[in-house]
């Protein structure tokens, strides 16, 4: 798949959840457009190997490991990039995790890790990163939520729906306050797109059935396909675009 040709060689750039899956395919992609591009993952080998395989390729990156729902380690992450490049362009707040539990029996334990991931994660380093791009006066922020938290439920993930809805809502938040600054806010809410993460339904044939039944390009995504977007939104091609939550689905939700 080719990728669109935008030129980020002047931008430093910071991705969670980047050790694979989507996250991954986005930072490669920044990276191959010139980025300095900064690969969280909370599986710190992930995201060392993530930045490993970058380096060889030639591109410019640094592994930052670390949870991002916890306001020291993402402190951690902004120190490392202040004291290197003293700028972020770029955040792409992609960190995300899938329980699938039936309400009746959802733990709070597994709630709760869920919006800390999913939501908060999103709010500590969104914060951190506002704060020196109001300084640049430009920036892009674009979350990855979810189809579940916009207008498609999955079934048997309400934490993840309800983090991901948050997301959009705070997206938009986002979008409003910080659009004097020059920060653009978006969210990409992705259908089912082949990655770890969506292992065990692809590894379900009647469930794979069902799903590609409803799909109107008949296929899922790859996570290129979602790269794609989140290149174009962070790219001043996006210059007059705010606050709006972007399916990436194959059609499955229209509106
Ligand atoms: N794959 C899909 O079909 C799909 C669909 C819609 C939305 N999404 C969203 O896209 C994002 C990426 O999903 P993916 O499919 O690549 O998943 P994935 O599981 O392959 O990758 C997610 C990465 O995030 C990391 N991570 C989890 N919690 C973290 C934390 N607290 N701090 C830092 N890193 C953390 C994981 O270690 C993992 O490497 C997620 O937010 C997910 O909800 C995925």
């Amino acid at each position: 798949m080719s990728t669109p040709i935008y030129d980020f060689s002047d931008a430093v750039v910071l991705v969670t959840g980047a050790g694979r899956g989507i996250g991954f395919a986005i930072a490669r992609d920044f990276a191959r457009l010139g980025a300095t591009v900064y690969v969280n993952d909370i599986v710190s080998e992930r995201a060392s190997r993530a930045a490993a395989e970058l380096l060889k390729q030639g591109y410019d990156a640094f592994a930052a490991p670390g949870d991002v729902a916890d306001p020291e380690q993402v402190d951690w992450i902004f120190r490392h990039i202040d004291e290197h490049h003293g700028r972020i362009d770029v955040l792409v707040n992609n960190a995300g995790v899938e329980p699938v539990s039936s309400i009746f029996e959802h733990s709070l334990e597994d709630w709760q890790r869920t919006l800390d991931a999913n939501l908060t994660g999103a709010f500590l380093c969104t914060q951190k990163a506002a704060l020196r791009m109001r300084e640049l006066g430009k920036g892009a922020i674009i979350n990855i939520a979810s189809i579940a938290g916009k207008s498609q439920p999955l079934y048997l993930r309400s934490a993840y729906a309800a983090s991901k809805a948050g997301l959009v809502g705070f997206t938009k938040e986002a979008a409003r306050e910080f659009a004097p600054y020059g920060i653009r806010v978006n969210a990409i809410a992705p259908g089912v797109i082949v990655t770890p993460m969506t292992e065990h339904l692809r590894n379900n044939p009647e469930q794979m059935a069902r799903w590609r039944a409803e799909i109107p390009l008949g296929r899922l995504g790859q996570p290129e396909e979602v790269a794609a977007l989140c290149l174009w939104l962070a790219s001043d091609a996006a210059s007059y675009v705010t606050g709006v939550a972007w399916h990436v689905d194959g059609g499955k939700n229209m509106a």
